[in-house]
């Protein structure tokens, strides 16, 4: 197994490491039979990748081994964000390069610089994604990471835009849904978790993301010193969570493409 070097992991606010104690607790509590857990959204951009090498990380600095495979062969970012670099120097090999034959589960199994931390990228992007998934390979993969790892986190591509993720969740124990504050109408979500739960998948819980803090009001609901109180702090927190996601790779939009891609660009 080869070793890449991640030049960005990106650091994590004091909202966001609350955030991923308390997912992760939800996750340990929700049996030891669930590890291999899948996370997607119904529209793009909703923070899912974000998310997973989160989760992943935070998973891993409590002592658990966790793999990371990306399956979203549509749109292969995590490479680029993370300024992963193999340690030998040579091209880093990934999921589309299994599926498709080409490379080994071990050739395209990446230990990382952090501990306890092994990724399997997304590949080159491929024309056939879905038939790609549907392969006894993928099958294949997921059982043997089972076997091999605490923690298997699976991000995917949006199930607004394609079935993927849905083919993916079947191999599962359980399904993540995030959801980014204030940008889908709720039938958008109930729909997508009616796809996961159409293809046999389960539905551990969903996470709101991009939250404004500030803007949802704790003072209505603590009362105006709580509301104060909480109000500023959370704004802070806001604050530090968005100069964050501005810094760092994975997390900042100055490295992604000006020009907003529409579904059409994408998929
Ligand atoms: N909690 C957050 N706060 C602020 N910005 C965030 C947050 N989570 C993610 N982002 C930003 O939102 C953008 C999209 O995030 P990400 O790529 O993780 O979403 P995605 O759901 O995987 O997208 P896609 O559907 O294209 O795969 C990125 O620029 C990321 O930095
Ligand atoms: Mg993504």
């Amino acid at each position: 197994m080869k070793t890449v070097l991640i030049g960005n992991p990106g650091k994590f606010s004091y909202a966001m490491r609350e955030a991923l104690r308390t997912l992760k607790t939800n996750i340990k509590f929700s049996g030891d039979d669930v590890k291999v857990i899948m996370l997607t959204s119904s529209a793009p951009n909703e923070g899912k990748s974000s998310m997973t090498f989160n989760l992943a990380k935070s998973l891993t600095e409590s002592g658990k081994n966790v793999l990371l495979i990306d399956t979203d062969m549509r749109k292969s970012v995590l490479v680029g964000r993370l300024q992963a670099k193999s340690e030998d120097g040579s091209e880093i090999m990934g999921l589309s390069h299994y599926l498709s034959g080409q490379q080994s589960i071990d050739d395209t199994t990446y230990r990382t610089d952090i501990e306890n931390l092994y990724l399997m990228f997304a590949g080159p992007s491929v024309p056939n994604p879905t038939e790609l998934l549907e392969k006894k390979y993928f099958a294949k993969l997921i059982k043997n990471a089972r076997d091999c790892f605490d923690y298997v986190l699976v991000d995917t591509a949006p199930l607004g835009a394609a079935i993927d993720a849905a083919i993916v969740s079947r191999h599962c124990d359980a399904s993540i849904l995030v959801v980014a504050q204030g940008v889908e109408p709720s039938k958008n979500i109930v729909e997508a978790k009616n796809q996961i739960e159409a293809a046999g998948g389960k539905i551990l819980g969903v996470v709101l993301n991009k939250v404004n803090m500030g803007k949802i009001g704790y003072g209505k609901v603590y009362g105006s010193y709580y509301g104060k109180y909480y109000g500023k702090y959370y704004n802070e927190y806001m604050e530090e969570e968005e100069e964050l996601h501005k810094k760092h790779g994975l997390f900042g939009k100055k490295k992604e493409k000006k020009k907003k891609a529409s579904k059409k660009d994408i998929y």
